[in-house]
């Protein structure tokens, strides 16, 4: 019995390594710290309003955005930026893949994009150094949302 316990075990263990891999946006603060550095929910609450307010203010971005449905955008947003910054949220949208693979999306969109972040993190207080974090957590799904001319 204690053997069949081991061999079950030993199953199921590449199983469970294989599914907490598989999360496409990996917790980088587990203590909450850099969740608490964005001011939690709230902060997070004003730092996606502020970021749609300069998306759509700048040409660069406004026509992605214009006609897409901006609230949805800001829960995923919060979801994903919360679930990484050890908020404990779960992302319930559409992969990254998914969500923007129709859309074109080139390099310099990407790059405008992350100013019109960084100046919302900016005016929301967030520190230079936790607002790279976040940044650095999002880089590696660039592959997926930049498929437009230009790509790098
Ligand atoms: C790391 C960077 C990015 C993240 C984390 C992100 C996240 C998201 C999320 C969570 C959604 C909603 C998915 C859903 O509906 O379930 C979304 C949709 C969308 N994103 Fe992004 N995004 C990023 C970069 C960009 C960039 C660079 C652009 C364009 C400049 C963009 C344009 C859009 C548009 C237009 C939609 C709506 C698509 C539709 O309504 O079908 N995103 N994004």
């Amino acid at each position: 019995m204690k053997y069949l316990a081991l061999a079950a075990l030993l199953i199921a263990t590449p199983a469970l390594a294989e599914t907490q891999t598989a999360d496409p946006f990996p917790v980088i603060s587990p203590d909450g710290s850099l969740y608490q550095a964005f001011g939690g929910h709230e902060g997070l609450v004003r730092i996606t309003d502020d970021l749609m307010v300069n998306l759509l203010a700048d040409p660069r971005t406004h026509d992605f955005f214009v006609a897409a449905k901006r609230d949805q955008i800001k829960t995923g947003l919060i979801q994903i930026f919360c679930h990484v910054m050890g908020g404990g949220c779960t992302y319930t949208g559409k992969n990254m893949t998914e969500a923007h693979s129709q859309l074109g999306i080139r390099e310099e969109d990407f790059t405008a994009l992350v100013e019109s972040l960084q100046k919302a993190m900016d005016k929301n207080h967030v520190p230079f150094r936790a607002q790279n974090r976040l940044l650095a957590a999002m880089a590696p799904h660039h592959r997926e949302i930049v498929t437009g001319a230009g790509k790098g």
